[in-house]
């Protein structure tokens, strides 16, 4: 594979040899693991067992990647894309079939611009979120970008598949403020919004780009924040009344002022060494302590906010609080720029979301049974605000109008298939205890939240029905779309894996 691959990389290319060896590094290279690892983030694919690329291809610029496609295309492999490495279960440099990976790391240049409109920013795909809120904050104090809370999320496949923060119930998700993007597509040809068309610029919004081409920028609408923001968190046992602040929270938080996003934090005992449900929940308000206090007093007095709870700070210095650094004044915005390699922990992680409040005896059920899993928790996270006002179908991600999102999480210190069972199975079962009080046929699933438990593909002869299992799960309706654009942007489906959208059966 490697000969061939380099003679056609070397025909369509002007790469000299030197270079070569640094772009594309077949197994034998010095480079081949350390660059493999780099940007493994679930450690349950980071075993000498783990499925292995043949050949990983570092483009430093654009015409490396158009080769990258067009020779893995001509040698009938699968290309994985690889931005930040942060999907759960390892699709952008895993995989059971033969493949490449194509890791964009190199892709991290970020050009903010205050004078475009209300500001803007072009950035590259294997730039990071932290990356991306820095140089924001290094031009301006009140300028932000609605995104996920992490830094080292890479900006490829947070954007395509949808994303979203901290700032989601004033801004709406991460795609909303996309405004055009670059992309090498099927043929290898580069386009942007314009050459591209509204629906495949419609696709790479919320439909996950793997599907459709390599991103390799988007160009993003940043948004005003004030120049002081307040963080507070609130830590309850059950005994101290933790199941009735839950139960409110379903009420309040997605209903409240959209510039308050309340996230709260389920976790069984044993992570936390106590002998309770642990319930956290950590809140950022787009204004001032005093505000908010009073708001909650009015809203939600079983919270018992007081302003001592609350600090205030700047909105940058509020992602590094988020990063449970407690005293930020201790902290440098520079620790966003860190990209941490080799810092996997064994995870797994499913998602729902929920229409209706659940009643205090239903939610006594699932703190009951939290209490007796290992290492597991629930993530609430709530909608309302801006995502009532977007209609479902304006972009490919379909779960706007919902109460709020669960993501199901269990991370663990030791590798082994036993573990794996253990933990993966205390995940599966508040999957399943949520069952009842979750979005129905199908039940919801958010692309970014990659969990292949809701179906797989090989792309066999029934590629489509295999598909439309996963696919109505993360898409609802809007799958049908992303299978027209697919059908027609890439009829060869090149972009394939193991959850890319299918192209439309001959007979359809
Ligand atoms: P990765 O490189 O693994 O890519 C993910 C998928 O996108 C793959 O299918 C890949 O092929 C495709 N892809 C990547 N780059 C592409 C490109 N340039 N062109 C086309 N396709 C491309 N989510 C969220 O919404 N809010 C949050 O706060 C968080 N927080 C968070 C924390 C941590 C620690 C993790 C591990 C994950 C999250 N996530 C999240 C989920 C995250 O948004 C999701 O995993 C993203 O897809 C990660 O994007 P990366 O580029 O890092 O992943």
């Amino acid at each position: 594979i490697y000969e061939d691959f380099v003679q056609c990389f070397k025909n369509v290319t002007t790469i000299t040899d030197n270079d070569l060896s640094d772009v594309v590094l077949p197994r034998t290279s010095v480079s081949f693991t350390p660059t493999l690892r780099a940007y493994i983030r679930n450690a349950r694919f980071n075993t000498s067992s783990t499925p292995k690329p043949s050949i990983i291809i570092v483009p430093r610029v654009d015409s490396h990647v158009q080769a990258a496609v067009i020779c893995t295309k001509t040698l009938n492999l699968q290309l994985k894309i690889r931005s930040g490495g942060h999907d759960y279960d390892g699709l952008s440099y895993v995989s059971a079939v033969t493949f490449l990976v194509l890791d964009l790391s190199n892709f991290r240049n970020i050009t903010v611009d205050l004078n475009d409109g209300g500001g803007s920013a072009w950035v590259q795909t294997g730039a990071t979120l932290g990356e991306l809120y820095y140089r924001i904050w290094e031009k301006s104090e009140v300028h932000a970008f609605p995104a996920g809370v992490c830094p080292t999320v890479g900006v490829g496949g947070h954007v395509s598949g949808g994303g979203y923060g901290h700032m989601i119930r004033k801004f709406g998700l991460t795609i909303d403020h996309v405004v055009d993007a670059t992309i090498v597509d099927a043929n290898g040809q580069i386009h942007d919004r314009k050459s591209m068309g509204e629906d495949l610029f419609w696709a790479i919004r919320g439909g996950g780009g793997g599907s459709f081409g390599v991103v390799l920028a988007f160009k993003v609408k940043l948004v005003t924040v004030p120049k002081t923001v307040t963080v507070f968190r609130v830590d309850k046992s059950v005994d101290e009344n933790a199941l009735d602040m839950v139960y409110k929270w379903q009420f309040v938080a997605p209903r409240t002022d959209p510039g308050l996003f309340m996230r709260v934090l389920l976790s069984s005992p044993t992570q936390n060494k106590t002998s309770t449900v642990n319930t956290k929940l950590r809140a950022l308000y787009l204004g001032k302590a005093d505000d908010v206090v009073s708001k909650m007093n009015e809203e939600f007095p079983e919270l018992g906010l007081k302003k001592e709870d609350c600090k205030e700070m700047t909105w940058i210095q509020s992602l590094l609080w988020w990063m449970n650094h407690v005293d930020v004044d201790k902290v440098k915005p520079e620790i966003l720029l860190e990209r941490e390699p080799d810092s996997a922990k064994f995870l797994k992680r499913k998602s729902d979301y929920v229409e209706k409040e659940m009643t205090k005896p239903e939610l006594n059920r699932l703190f009951q049974k939290l209490a007796t899993l290992d290492r597991t928790g629930l993530v609430l996270n709530p909608y309302g605000g801006s995502l009532n006002v977007t209609a479902v179908n304006a972009t490919a991600f379909p779960h706007r109008h919902k109460l709020y999102k669960i993501q199901h999480s269990v991370t663990w210190p030791d590798a082994g298939p036993e573990a794996e069972r253990l933990y993966i199975g205390n995940l599966r079962t508040t999957y399943n205890i949520m069952t009842p009080f979750v979005s129905k046929n199908p039940r919801s699933s958010y692309l970014n939240y990659r969990d292949i438990d809701i179906g797989v593909n090989d792309h066999g002869a029934d590629s489509y029905r295999k598909g439309e299992i996963y696919g109505r799960k993360y898409f609802g309706e809007n799958f049908d779309r992303l299978v027209r654009v697919k059908t027609a942007v890439d009829p060869d489906n090149f972009f394939r894996n193991e959850q890319s959208i299918p192209t439309l059966p001959l007979n359809r």
